[in-house]
């Protein structure tokens, strides 16, 4: 998507549709401003609470040739912070999208840098849809350029796009089904963003075996698509000013194994390799955003499948780090793949890990599908990637991770089990995740809910939704 300044005044801008903004006390102003476009007759249109200027709300009229636009879309704006420019720029994303608009303007008052940055990064959220698999007759174009009106900080357009892209690559790899993205697919979508300073290497399970890799080894083996380790790496030009480390999970499909899942609790399963996807979108971001900051991005792809290879309960893992883990469920098996990267992470000469993982539908109970559960014992990482989450408009909220919950993943045979029991299970989980993190700071996410929408919301398709990848995005650069 092409993204340009204009100076024209809104309703002369010629384009398929204009998205105008208006604040929640300026309606009338606005309205007034509107009316020699069309003839007065706008004030009396828009009678009642049609249109009140409420953040996100939208009303859509044909201007009948008395605009530059054949189409107006008036969006509300709220109180004209970023939080309202986020939710009208992507109302103008969804409407222009289902308009099949291509050019599109976006007047939504004067923006300041974090404005235009939310502006773009939210319309290009909204203008999102997966529909590769639809008959051509049901597919909408998506914008090809995007007119920004009126005083906006261009500089940060190649930033913004920047962080779209990664966010729309996550996306994509979410919604595909998993007989097009299993371990080696994956793969071969990570290898695809390398250059510019990012370098991908790839082991095979044997290679993973070998390395003693038995987490993810295990919950792959049920699968004729054997499993993938994944490790792309940022270096920057000069000296690093810190170094992290992303980890994903990478189930490429999540059968349950021998402790089957459900068929409805199958259907979406697809979706956890979300965590992987956000690695992934993130790094693509990373590369083309050239922070002074070193990045790995660690993936454990597997898929968990039954078969006559796969793993059984009561089996006894030994895993990266030596710990062994008893299996009393072989559908908690992202902690299990996530344990082998965090502490090969661990390892890596890093300051921070987050891990990013589709890991509980505990914690899509505790918090539904609008907030991320973040883990961590860091007060300092909590708050940065707190602050980046706002500075993005990603929604994640604190879980808290009490020693005292590890007595619930204590085994009879290895070091540790690999589930707690039904209460606190977001937290026992991470507890689990935290026993193989040695050294750095360590962040884990747990995305469950937001990763993948069975229904959109509001500007946001059903689907994949690339969750924190803006958020960890702002947090690398800042
Ligand atoms: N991938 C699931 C978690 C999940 C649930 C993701 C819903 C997205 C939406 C995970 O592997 C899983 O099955 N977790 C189990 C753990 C339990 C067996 C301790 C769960 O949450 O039920
Ligand atoms: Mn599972
Ligand atoms: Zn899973």
């Amino acid at each position: 998507m092409n993204i340009r300044t204009s100076n024209q005044s809104a309703p002369e801008l010629s384009c398929d549709l204009l998205a105008f903004g208006i604040t929640k006390d300026g309606v009338s102003a606005a309205v007034a401003g509107l009316e020699d476009a069309f003839g007065g007759t706008l004030a009396s249109t828009l009678s009642g609470d049609e249109f009140t200027g409420k953040a996100g709300q939208s009303a859509s009229y044909p201007t009948f040739g008395r605009m530059g636009a054949p189409r107006i879309l008036l969006v509300g704006t709220g109180n004209g912070d970023a939080d309202g420019i986020q939710a009208a720029a992507g109302q103008a994303g969804s409407h222009a999208r289902r308009l099949g608009a291509e050019t599109v303007g976006l007047a939504l008052g004067a923006l300041d840098a974090v404005g235009t940055e939310r502006a773009i990064e939210a319309f290009a959220l909204g203008n999102y849809r997966f529909d590769k698999y639809k008959a051509e007759t049901d597919r909408k174009s998506r914008a090809s350029e995007l007119v920004i009106v009126g005083d906006n900080d261009a500089a940060t357009y190649p930033r913004a796009t920047a962080i779209a892209l990664g966010q729309e690559l996550a996306r994509n790899l979410v919604n595909e089904p998993a007989a097009e993205i299993y371990p080696e697919s994956l793969a071969e979508a990570a290898r695809s963003i390398a250059g510019s300073g990012l370098t991908v290497e790839v082991w095979d399970h044997e290679k993973i075996r070998d390395e003693g890799m038995g987490g993810i080894t295990a919950v792959g083996q049920g699968s004729d698509r054997k499993p993938r380790f994944i490790h792309m790496h940022y270096t920057p030009k000069g000296t690093p000013r810190k170094r992290i480390a992303l980890v994903g999970k990478g189930v490429t499909f999540d059968a349950g194994g021998y402790s089957l899942k459900p068929s409805a609790g199958m259907q979406t399963m697809r979706c956890d390799m979300a965590g992987s996807a956000a690695v992934i979108g993130t790094m693509r971001a990373i590369r083309d955003l050239a922070p002074d900051v070193e990045v790995h991005g660690i993936v454990g792809a597997a898929e968990n499948l039954i078969s006559g290879g796969a793993y059984k309960l009561g089996d006894v893992l030994r895993m990266h780090n030596g710990k062994t883990v008893e299996i009393h469920n072989t559908d908690a098996e992202g902690r299990l793949v996530l344990a082998d990267c965090l502490s090969y992470a661990s390892k890596l000469d890093v300051e921070a890990i987050v891990d990013l993982a589709t890991l509980t539908g505990a914690c899509v109970v505790a918090l539904g599908d609008h907030y991320v559960g973040m883990f961590t014992s860091d007060d300092a990482l909590a708050d940065a990637l707190d602050t980046g989450a706002k500075a993005a408009g990603e929604q994640i909220w604190r879980l808290p991770l009490p020693d005292a919950y590890k007595e619930l993943i204590k085994a009879d045979w290895g070091t540790i089990k690999n589930v707690g029991g039904r209460a606190g299970g977001a937290i026992t989980a991470a507890l689990f995740l935290s026993e193989f993190v040695d050294g750095p700071a360590w962040a884990h996410l747990d995305i469950a809910g937001p990763a993948f929408l069975e229904k959109g919301h509001k500007h946001i398709a059903s689907g994949g939704t690339g969750t924190m990848v803006p958020t960890l995005c702002s947090w690398i650069i800042s």
